[in-house]
């Protein structure tokens, strides 16, 4: 018979990795919190009808990416392919919005049924932030600068670049469409396939395109940088004033558009040069319509979010894993089963350390292949004679030092 495997784009993460794993999202957590965020989980199911609202009905993660399926009550229910439209709606169900700042977090799996390489698959996970109830560009500027300390904190932040634009609000947007349309209109034999059909649905996206071809025609485009009104224009101003003052090195990349429809003013990405063809890393933005349109009150909102698969990728060379002391437990014989199992405990309890029980039984040296075999720095001999005695013998398994035999009552000094 066939093994059953995983489904393609979705991993398991092994316990090799999934160290890395818990050390990264403790530390994204710890800094979020730092700031004052509050941590926010919601369902991995919403109603489909949350997503093609929010995100757009003409965006690639709509039209072609979601896990959509009717369940037995004959909804139309979908896996959430990122976190801001079910962050919305839990503020909006809950009364968070009304006349209240809000900083939150997430943390958790994505679903995207894109084509899987390296760094994009079709379970991925997300760390996000959303900052509701602030117009900036201050918060622009904390929400930034947490993401720096992230980096920093990883190491990684030489491996980074902060790139920014604005989309100013709707009415440039519109504006900026009609100009984007005439402009590749007139250049129309040169657009591919893809481009042609976003000239009609989705057209600030063929701006973001990646087609070699393209490049040149894309570059001559009109910008959007010169069509903001003057409050968009301000706010922008306003936010690369205050990065320039505490000189967090950012570019402003006017090609910046960003895949999802709900972003108005500022967007920015950070992206790498170390994955190849998936270089973002985290990306956000203002989506300051979006918590009216969803059905709450007016709320200016900002947020990003980063995928923490490229993230471990980037970080997994640079991380020195803590050497947590971890101590193996060998018991020789049915009788010392349960005063070692209380003497674990004991220690677990009082030193803070991770002990290892051998359960199972076996021969000394048996035990003594499985302590080496669990990283264990030491491992604790107990069998009848230990105990008829009070004692415990102590091996070093990584250190040229000779065996010592210690009592039970004093061990917990003894760590
Ligand atoms: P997004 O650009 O679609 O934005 O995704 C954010 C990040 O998630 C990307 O930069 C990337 O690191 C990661 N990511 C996206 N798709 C995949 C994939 N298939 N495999 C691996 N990683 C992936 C959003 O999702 C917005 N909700 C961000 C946001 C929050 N904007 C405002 N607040």
């Amino acid at each position: 018979m066939k093994n059953i495997q995983a489904i393609r784009g979705m991993n398991d993460i092994l316990p090799d990795t999934s160290r890395y794993w818990e050390m990264v999202e403790g530390l994204l957590c710890h800094v979020a919190i730092q700031y004052g965020y509050q941590e926010i989980r919601f369902p991995l199911l919403e109603f489909t009808e949350l997503f093609t609202r929010s995100i757009g009905e003409t965006t690639d993660i709509v039209e072609k990416e979601m896990y959509t399926f009717l369940d037995r009550n004959g909804d139309s229910l979908t896996l959430r392919p990122e976190g801001t439209a079910s962050c919305i709606r839990a503020g909006i169900e809950h009364g968070l919005f009304y006349n209240q700042i809000q900083r939150l977090f997430y943390c958790g799996p994505m679903f995207r049924h894109e084509r899987p390489q390296k760094g994009r698959y079709r379970q991925f996970y997300q760390f996000g932030v959303e900052a509701y109830g602030l117009f900036g560009p201050d918060i622009d500027v904390e929400i930034m600068l947490l993401a720096m300390r992230f980096w920093q904190e990883l190491k990684i932040d030489h491996k980074v670049e902060l790139q920014i634009n604005t989309l100013g609000n709707l009415e440039t947007r519109v504006k900026y469409r009609e100009q984007l349309v005439q402009y590749f209109n007139n250049n129309y034999d040169v657009l591919d396939e893809d481009s042609k059909r976003r000239l009609l649905t989705n057209p600030l996206r063929i701006v973001d395109s990646k087609n070699p071809d393209l490049q040149e025609l894309i570059k001559n485009a009109p910008k959007i940088l010169d069509y903001l009104d003057y409050e968009a224009q301000a706010h922008f101003d306003g936010l690369c004033r205050i990065l320039d003052e505490i000189k967090l090195p950012y570019v402003i990349n006017p090609r910046l558009v960003r895949g999802l429809d709900y972003y108005c003013r500022t967007v920015f990405e950070w992206v790498t040069t170390e994955i190849r063809a998936q270089n973002a890393v985290c990306a956000g933005g203002h989506y300051d319509g979006l918590v009216a349109q969803m059905g709450g009150k007016s709320t200016p909102a900002i947020g990003f979010a980063m995928g923490l698969e490229r993230l471990i990728l980037l970080v997994a060379d640079n991380l020195t894993m803590p050497n947590l002391q971890v101590i193996y437990l060998v018991l020789l014989g049915d009788d010392v089963i349960a005063e070692g199992m209380l003497l674990a405990e004991k220690i677990r309890a009082n030193n803070k350390v991770n002990v290892i029980v051998n359960c199972g039984g076996g021969s000394m040296s048996s035990q003594l292949k499985r302590a080496d075999k669990s990283g264990a720095a030491i491992a604790l001999i107990l069998g009848d004679a230990e105990l008829a005695k009070r004692e415990v013998l102590i091996k070093y398994l990584r250190e040229d030092k000779p065996q010592q035999s210690v009592k039970i009552e004093n061990i917990f000094n003894y760590f």
